[in-house]
């Protein structure tokens, strides 16, 4: 979910509808605004579906405010509707609220707190705000009543919360756990984000608040206590994001622009940890003097990022010489496996603020335990709290499926692995081949649309298979095709599929075979025949060295180990055409966020 706010900035909605549309990439299933000014005169305004619809409404309505509160909302507790959407309000419309973040013990505070209260949602947000009513029905100030709804949440709950009493109607009541907030200072005013980039169109100067943190933002002013309760100062830092970084420009989807500009990252990345003479910069000794006294890495991350992991894992191994296992976030961080004695942990995220991640870091870290974050957005959360963090240098991503953050991590784990152990070849320069022949596979998109129309257009499902890290790419490959264009995919080692999985091919069943690793050349074309044996359509991604007549397409070459860098391009133009073919929004596919800040 996303939020902002703002006071004091004159016109209140152009920045707030602005804003949202920013952060759509939280979530895009409702969202809503509420303004306010010094006279007291509001609005509620709610609609279901994307940012767009709600800013038709609320132009309509004809009011912009001087203060107020939006949120975009991925539902978490509580259907898609209306009423769950954002900002929630309390009984006598005297309080409104919007949350980022799960209250595990919502249940128990309405049975205790209450009874008598109609309730119109199902949101555990609602539970907060008619809580923060209660008490001020009891006789207590809007803070003390804010601070003490806030004492009462109990186990894992997380919280970005931002709430307007009507009475004082330009003041914002701000807090943070778990939950990333900033406040955005500027000449005229003040603004409440989740992200800063939602509010570059006000200013580049935020404050950056902590967990236990509550801030109170007025028109001319603002106050921060920590955690204590202690009144603090917290200096603001600037942003540095060029508006144009977010601009899709003359692309029909963001996903596409991301999927060219990878070529433009692989030099980026390079020429940040290198210098002109090829030797690595930006790693530095206390990182690497830590992870060699490691006797295991362990890789924690979700989604895509996890799988950038699984390929990493082979040049931690071969070069640094460290054995290293891969772990998806969530499972990690309540089902912990018995450790090595002297763990090291990387946490990979394009966002950075992935609540399972966090979770995990902060499990570790209370066992004492060094991590390093490598992150695409510096200064997020686990960039913070971690003990280390290095940039995956990839630019802002905005589609939801990831594509350029996937390959910045392959590459900056690549890179670190050899700053701990020698590669045996020429990173630097194998890397500059790799950008070249990205841009060349990138170039060729008219054929991968062709493949797309030609093998997926009526299907339902479909398989990428290949083996070893063939087989990692194959996971990344059917996530980025199911999860864009609904059509199940499945991501496997070639040589299980015939221990079960083989029986789901059915006559035309498209199976995309990856194949790159000479080793396992034999075996897998083996198992592309034991499926086109059953009916399925074949389609052969092959590198140079092994490809053969009939094979869709012939990746360039560059090392072994590299190769999940050029087979994963062809996947994401794939996914990118058989989503257009159905006339879906490649962007925005339903039910997913781009960041999920809730476990
Ligand atoms: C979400 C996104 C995925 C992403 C995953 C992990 O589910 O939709 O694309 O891979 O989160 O996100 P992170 O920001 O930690 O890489």
């Amino acid at each position: 979910c996303g939020i902002v706010g703002v006071t004091g900035v004159g016109d209140a909605l152009p920045y707030l509808l602005q804003g949202l549309q920013k952060l759509e990439y939280r979530g895009y299933d409702s969202a809503g605004v509420f303004l306010t000014d010094a006279s007291g005169k509001n609005e509620l305004i709610k609609e279901k579906g994307r940012v767009s619809k709600l800013a038709e409404k609320a132009k309509k309505a004809g009011f912009n405010g001087t203060a107020g509160i939006a949120h975009t909302r991925w539902a978490t507790h509580g259907n898609v509707t209306v009423e769950n959407a954002h900002p929630q309000k309390s009984a006598n419309d005297r309080f409104f609220l919007v949350h980022n973040g799960v209250i595990e013990n919502y249940k128990e505070l309405k049975d205790t707190y209450l009874k008598d209260v109609h309730f119109i949602s199902e949101t555990d947000t609602e539970v907060a705000v008619q809580l923060v009513n209660h008490f001020a029905e009891e006789g207590m100030s809007t803070e003390d009543a804010f601070r003490k709804m806030i004492s009462m949440l109990e186990g894992n709950s997380a919280y970005g919360f931002l709430l307007v009493d009507a009475k004082d109607p330009e003041t914002l009541y701000v807090a943070k756990k778990k939950s990333p907030l900033l406040i955005g200072v500027s000449d005229h005013g003040y603004a409440v984000t989740s992200d800063a980039a939602a509010m570059i169109d006000l200013t580049k100067d935020f404050v950056e608040l902590r967990d236990g943190d509550l801030a109170i933002v007025k028109p001319d002013s603002l106050t921060i206590f920590d955690a204590n309760g202690d009144a603090v100062n917290r200096e603001p830092f600037t942003l540095e994001i060029d508006p144009e970084d977010t601009d899709k420009g003359a692309y029909p989807y963001y996903m596409l622009k991301e999927v060219d500009e990878q070529a433009i990252v692989a030099r980026n990345i390079a020429s940040h940890y290198y210098d002109e003479d090829g030797n690595l910069q930006g790693i530095g000794c206390a990182i690497t003097d830590k992870m060699k006294e490691a006797d295991r890495l362990y890789i924690v991350a979700a989604g895509t990022s996890y799988h950038a992991g699984l390929v990493g894992k082979r040049y931690f191994e071969q070069w640094a010489k460290i054995p290293t296992a891969v772990h998806i976030s969530s499972e990690f961080a309540y089902d912990q496996p018995m450790l090595s004695e002297k763990p090291f942990f990387i946490f990979l995220s394009q966002s950075g603020e992935t609540a399972d991640s966090r979770e995990v870091l902060d499990n570790v870290k209370k066992q004492g335990f060094p991590a390093l974050t490598l992150a695409n957005v510096m200064n997020s959360t686990l960039t913070r709290e971690a003990d280390f963090a290095l940039p995956l240098l990839a630019g802002p991503e905005i589609a939801v499926a990831s594509t350029k953050a996937y390959t910045a991590q392959v590459i900056v784990q690549a890179i670190l692995a050899s700053a701990l152990g020698n590669p045996g070849f020429d990173l630097k320069a194998e890397l500059a081949k790799v950008a070249v022949e990205i841009q060349a596979i990138t170039d060729d998109k008219e054929k991968f649309k062709a493949i797309a129309e030609d093998a997926l257009a009526d299907q339902h499902s479909a398989f990428y298979i290949g083996r070893g890290l063939d087989a990692c790419v194959a996971l990344e490959a059917a996530l980025k095709l199911k999860e864009i264009s609904y059509i199940q995919t499945e991501g496997f080692a070639a040589g299980e599929l015939k221990h079960g999985t083989i029986s789901l091919i059915e006559d035309g069943t498209p199976v995309f075979a990856l194949l790159t690793q000479k080793k396992t050349e034999g075996l897998l074309r083996g198992e592309v025949a034991q499926v086109a044996a059953r009916g399925a359509n074949t389609i052969v991604f092959a590198s140079k060295s092994v490809a053969k007549e009939g094979d869709a397409f012939v990746l360039p070459e560059v090392n072994e180990l590299l190769m999940p860098l050029l087979a994963v391009i062809p996947t994401q133009l794939i996914a990118y055409y058989a989503t257009l073919a159905r006339g879906l929004d490649v962007d925005r596919p339903r039910n997913l966020a781009k960041s999920v800040t809730v476990q």
